[in-house]
C-alpha cells in the first residue's frame, strides 16, 4: 500500500488528486460505498481490471460491477435502455441498486468476464461519487474482501486482509447499509432479482408493478451449472470456522441449546434480546430482533469476528425471509454453506 487516507469528515483535495493518479495508472483503490467497501479500478482498462481479479483471487467467470457518477456516464457505457430499465434507474439510482445492461465495447472484457452484459451501479456515497466524477472514469469494484470471505464493511477488517494487495486505502468510516446492492436484470420485461440486497422485492414492485426473484437464490449451485449470475455458484461470506444457521421459529432458542450440548465451545451470533439467555457463552450481538437495518449493518463484521474467538462452531440466529430479511438470510445461508437447522 502506497497511501492510506482518512476522509471520514471530508474529502482532501490534494489526496483526491493522488487517488485519481493511481486510477489513471491502472492501480487499485479501496474505497467506501454506502453498502460495503469496494476494490476499485478503471473499468475501461483490461490491465486494471485484471489486477482486481488477482488481488481478490476471484474466479475469472464472475463479472464485476461498474460504478458511475451520473446518468450520462451510464449512456456512455451501455447500448440499449428500455422503458422498464429507465424507470428502475430513475427510481433507485443513486442508491444500493445494480442493473445488468448490455455493454458497449469501451468496457473492459475482463470486467464483464468476456460476457455481453455489465452490472451498472450509481452509489449514493459521496466519496466514491466524487472520485468517479473528478476522474471522469467509471470504476469496476467488487466487494473489498478476498473471494469467499465476508465483505468488508469496516476499515480495520479490510486493512488486515488487503493492505498488501492494493495501492490506496480510503477510510470513509463504517458502511451505512452493510450488505451489498440488489442486483437486478430485466428478463422478458420483468425485473428479476439475481442477488437480494437493501432494495427489496416490494420496493421494485412498487416502482414498476412487477418483479421476480431468481429461483437459485437459496440453492446450492454446481460450479459447472449455467446460472443468471455467476456469483450464485461460489462459496461466499464464510468464516473459516464452521457455521450453523438456526432458522427463526418458535423452537429457535431450544434448537440453539441442543447444538450447544453437542458443541460446548461455540459462539452465538444473535439478537440483543437473547444475549442474557446465553450469558455463559461467547456472544456476538447483531442488534434487536425487529431491527433488520441494524442487523444488516452488523452482519459482516460479526462473521469476521468468529475466527478470532477460537471456537469449534458459530451458531447464528436467523431472521424471517421477508423484505430486507430475505437479503440477510441469503448471506447467512451461504456463510453456513447450507448447514441449516429448521
Ligand atoms: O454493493 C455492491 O454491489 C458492492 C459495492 C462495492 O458496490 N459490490 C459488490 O460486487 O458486491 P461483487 O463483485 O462482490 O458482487 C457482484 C455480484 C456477483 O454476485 C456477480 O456474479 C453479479 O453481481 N454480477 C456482476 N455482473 C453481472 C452480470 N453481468 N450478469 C449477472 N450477474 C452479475
Ligand atoms: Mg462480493
Amino acid at each position: 500500500m502506497e497511501y492510506m487516507f482518512n476522509w471520514k469528515n471530508d474529502i482532501n483535495k490534494n489526496e483526491l488528486d493522488k487517488v485519481i493518479n493511481v486510477i489513471k495508472n491502472d492501480g487499485l483503490v479501496i474505497i467506501p460505498t454506502e453498502t460495503v467497501y469496494g476494490i476499485a479500478a478503471n473499468a475501461l482498462s483490461d490491465e486494471a481490471c485484471t489486477k482486481i481479479f488477482v488481488a481478490k483471487g476471484r474466479a475469472q467467470d464472475n463479472p464485476l460491477i461498474v460504478h458511475v457518477s451520473d446518468k450520462n456516464m451510464i449512456k456512455r457505457l451501455v447500448k440499449n435502455i428500455n422503458d422498464i430499465e429507465e424507470k428502475l434507474i430513475d427510481t433507485f439510482m443513486p442508491g444500493p441498486f445494480t442493473l445488468i445492461l448490455e455493454k458497449k465495447d469501451c468496457i473492459s472484457d475482463v470486467a464483464s468476464a468476456m460476457g455481453d452484459t455489465i452490472g451498472i451501479r450509481m452509489p449514493s456515497n459521496k466519496i466514491i461519487r466524487e472520485v468517479i466524477k473528478e476522474s471522469n472514469i467509471p470504476l469496476a469494484a467488487p466487494s473489498a474482501n478476498i473471494s469467499g470471505r465476508p465483505s468488508g464493511t469496516c476499515i480495520d477488517d479490510i486493512i488486515e486482509e488487503l493492505k498488501d494487495r492494493v495501492d490506496v486505502i480510503i477510510d470513509g468510516g463504517k458502511c451505512n447499509i452493510g450488505i451489498e446492492s440488489t442486483v437486478v436484470k430485466v428478463i422478458n420485461n420483468v425485473p428479476t432479482i439475481l442477488r437480494p440486497g437493501y432494495i427489496t422485492e416490494e420496493d421494485i414492485k412498487k416502482a414498476v408493478g412487477k418483479v421476480e426473484i431468481s429461483k437459485n437464490l437459496f440453492k446450492k449451485v454446481n460450479k459447472n451449472e449455467k446460472v443468471e449470475s455467476p456469483g450464485m455458484k461460489y462459496r461466499h461470506y464464510a468464516p473459516k470456522t464452521k457455521c450453523i444457521l438456526v432458522e427463526k421459529n418458535i423452537n429457535q432458542i431450544e434448537n440453539i441449546k441442543k447444538i450447544l450440548k453437542e458443541y460446548p465451545n461455540a459462539c452465538i451470533i444473535g439478537f440483543k434480546e437473547d444475549e442474557n439467555t446465553f450469558r455463559n457463552n461467547k456472544y456476538i450481538n447483531i442488534g434487536k430482533k425487529e431491527d433488520l437495518r441494524e442487523i444488516a449493518k452488523n452482519i459482516f463484521t460479526a462473521l469476521r469476528k468468529v475466527d478470532k474467538l477460537k471456537v469449534d462452531v458459530a451458531i447464528i440466529e436467523g431472521v424471517e425471509k421477508e423484505g430486507l430479511g430475505l437479503s440477510i438470510m441469503n448471506r447467512l445461508v451461504r456463510a453456513c454453506e447450507n448447514n441449516i437447522i429448521s
